[in-house]
């Protein structure tokens, strides 16, 4: 069995997604670990409530930033980790460990990207974005994570329309809808890819 390892910044609502899935079965897996860049977020709650460890790591208490790959990189040694899904999660991850786990890490972006993706696209912003722009349709993508920041190959998508009344709250929230749907779904069918 697969073991995955989530990093999240903030609710964890994809996280609460994939624990889910994990326990009903739809995904084949265990999540041995949740990495956190800070205390205090709902994300560290949930893993609480399913008895998930957790770290917080955050590059800004290491003097040296190869001291932060280092632990970031034990730790994941330590969950035995064969699979990361970035849930929400604001840093930027280090290039030692997109190396380290070529095609096993996998973001959730809110945005059908190429569009609306890169440096500044994050949460809110995204769709605040996309309204401005007028769009007639937005989604969320899930992408294997490369050194190219939200440009790494897609691996699926899901649409929802852009209504003319939406803010950009509830078009987060139609978004987020299928986040919940999609997230779990692709994790599992991309498990049985890797050996
Ligand atoms: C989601 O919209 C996800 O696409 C983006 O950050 C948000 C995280 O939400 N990367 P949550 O913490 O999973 O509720």
């Amino acid at each position: 069995m697969k073991n995955i390892v989530v990093f999240a910044s903030g609710s964890g609502s994809n996280f609460q997604s994939i624990i889910d899935a994990v326990e009903s079965g739809k995904i084949n897996a265990r999540i041995t670990g949740l990495i956190s860049n800070k205390d205090g977020i709902k994300a560290l709650e949930r893993a609480g409530r399913h008895n998930i460890p957790t770290r917080i790591l955050n590059e800004s208490v290491f003097e040296d930033y190869q001291d932060y790959e280092k632990e970031l990189l034990l730790q994941l040694a330590v969950w035995d980790t064969d699979l990361i899904a970035l849930a929400g999660y604001l840093r930027k991850i280090p290039v030692s460990v997109i190396n380290r786990y070529e095609h096993r890490i996998l973001n959730i972006h809110p945005s059908l990207l190429p569009k609306f993706g890169g440096k500044g696209f994050y949460g809110i912003k995204v769709h605040q974005a996309v309204i401005a722009s007028k769009e007639a349709e937005s989604g969320c993508t899930i992408h294997v994570v490369t050194k190219e920041f939200d440009e790494g190959p897609v691996l699926e998508q899901s649409k929802v329309p852009v209504k003319s009344d939406d803010t950009p709250q509830t078009l987060a929230a139609r978004v987020l809808e299928q986040e919940h749907i999609l997230y779990p779904k692709v994790i599992a069918n991309y498990l049985t890819t890797l050996d």
